[in-house]
């Protein structure tokens, strides 16, 4: 069965996969702007421990439940719950990861086809012309873009089909070709930005910002929506690490690797903050809005900066090939529902998947401006989840991602067997000494926090 599934090619081929998986729009986009909404140092240091403390051990989960199966999400549960407590009902969660993956990738898309867009302005030498963060706002991203319904469909069908086309070719001659052209790529684009970044006056300013903590200035909701972002970034939740983890062979140690990815995430985000706020602290430009740096602050502010077309460009190559290895993952986590619970072959499930969620994603990309019915919707009344964009983000963010690690943990930590779990994480390993520690992270620890997210989350409050 294996032969028809896939493969790695070997445990680098994996880490590069699962780390495009994790490194994506969470990075580049999300996480700088919540670091700045919520005031840096003390912020970092908060969700770095949330990492280490529940992501880490969530990922090691996932990973073990897909390489004991050697199964996709909900093959993988109803396999390993048989003769267990909740028997096949576990299968669910599998499910839940299906139409968690469905609904991110049906706007995450959306998002990184503006990369697109944004790479040709930059080449073209328009973004050059920006004169203030409000301009941005208004002339190229809010007024004449959003709204412009043609324009946001044809670039989220331009992804769409860039992330059909990996999955198509299969495990190691699509996702993890993608993976290894891609991601040393971005890490180099990344470094050019940094040395860069650290030629800027505002270098310094940006470091004290991120690394000098300041603890009176966090709140209970900073905590939990660093806890929710640990999740996003890291791809946990819906069984993407798991999908991936059910492609490595034995001799992979799924805590190092799982480890590896974490921190590799983690370094990158971080690098990504040192840039973008050395950059808009090198410049008085007011920052107008949080979740738009991306789009309107950092161009404005490169348009005053020398070779500023270059750096502007490459700067969003990054940020579409960072996304493009993320919704690779997401589309194969649905895919592969259907390679191995359906019997589809590869072709047939990731052209047909990939059509119907390219679909199901022009209602998002119509819901910016473009289409008023459509932009109207709003499940739970706030400004950020206005639209079918906004009602889909808010039910993967808070439910769907939450709810599917909280119950990945308590199968794992309380379901599955210490004895089979620890059978499987040595497999690779050798002597897992840290085991005990990871068993009490899982069954206590990550439980109760991912627990509180949902709480808060019902009693009315909101992770975007
Ligand atoms: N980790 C990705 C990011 O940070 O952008 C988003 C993501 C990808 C979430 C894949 C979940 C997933 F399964």
């Amino acid at each position: 069965m294996a032969e028809s599934r896939g493969q790695w090619s070997g445990k680098l081929g994996f880490i590069l996969a699962a780390t495009g998986s994790a490194i994506g729009l969470g990075n580049l986009w999300k996480f700088p702007y919540i670091t700045h909404e919520n005031n840096g140092g003390a912020f970092v240091l908060v969700y770095i421990g949330m990492v280490l403390l529940v992501g880490v051990p969530i990922m090691v989960a996932e990973i073990l439940v897909g390489r004991r199966t050697q199964l996709s999400p909900v093959g993988a549960f109803s396999h390993l719950s048989q003769g267990k407590p909740g028997g096949k009902a576990w299968s669910s969660v599998g499910f839940l990861g299906v139409l968690a993956g469905f609904t991110i990738l049906s706007y995450y898309s959306v998002v990184a086809g503006w990369t697109i867009h944004y790479t040709y302005l930059s080449f073209s030498g328009e973004l050059s012309h920006l004169a203030s963060d409000a301009h941005a706002l208004q002339t190229y991203f809010g007024g004449e873009f959003l709204t412009n319904g043609q324009q946001q469909v044809m670039y989220h069908l331009m992804f769409m089909g860039l992330t059909t086309g990996a999955v198509y070719f299969g495990v190691q001659k699509g996702i993890e070709r993608v993976a290894k052209i891609l991601l040393p790529l971005l890490l180099l684009i990344l470094l050019v930005l940094l040395v860069y970044s650290s030629t800027t006056s505002g270098f310094g300013e940006a470091l004290r910002f991120l690394f000098v903590p300041d603890f009176s200035t966090l709140t209970t909701g900073s905590v939990l929506e660093a806890l929710g972002h640990a999740f996003f970034t890291l791809s946990l939740g819906m069984g993407a690490m798991l999908t991936y983890g059910s492609y490595i062979s034995k001799d992979v140690s799924i805590p190092r690797a799982a480890f590896q990815i974490s921190l590799l995430d983690t370094l990158i985000a971080l690098i990504a903050c040192v840039i973008m706020f050395s950059i808009i602290n090198s410049s008085d430009i007011e920052v107008s809005k949080s979740s738009t740096i991306l789009f309107t602050t950092i161009p404005t502010v490169f348009a005053q900066l020398p070779a500023s077309g270059f750096f502007n460009a490459i700067f969003y190559l990054l940020i579409g090939f960072a996304a493009l290895t993320s919704t690779i993952s997401l589309l194969e986590v649905v895919s592969s529902y259907a390679i191995d619970e359906l019997s589809w072959s590869r072709p047939r499930a990731s052209l047909t998947m990939g059509a119907v969620i390219a679909s199901f994603g022009v209602l998002n990309a119509l819901s910016l401006g473009g289409n008023a019915t459509l932009s109207s919707i709003n499940l739970v009344g706030r400004e950020s989840t206005a639209g079918v964009f906004g009602t889909m983000d808010y039910l993967a963010s808070n439910w769907f991602l939450p709810v599917g690690g909280f119950m990945i943990a308590l199968f794992v930590g309380w379901v599955l067997g210490a004895r089979d779990t620890l059978d499987e994480l040595q497999k690779g390993h050798g002597d897992f000494s840290w085991f005990k520690l990871w068993r009490v992270l899982i069954k206590f620890v990550a439980p109760l926090a991912v627990g509180a997210i949902i709480v808060s989350v019902i009693l009315g409050r909101e992770y975007q």
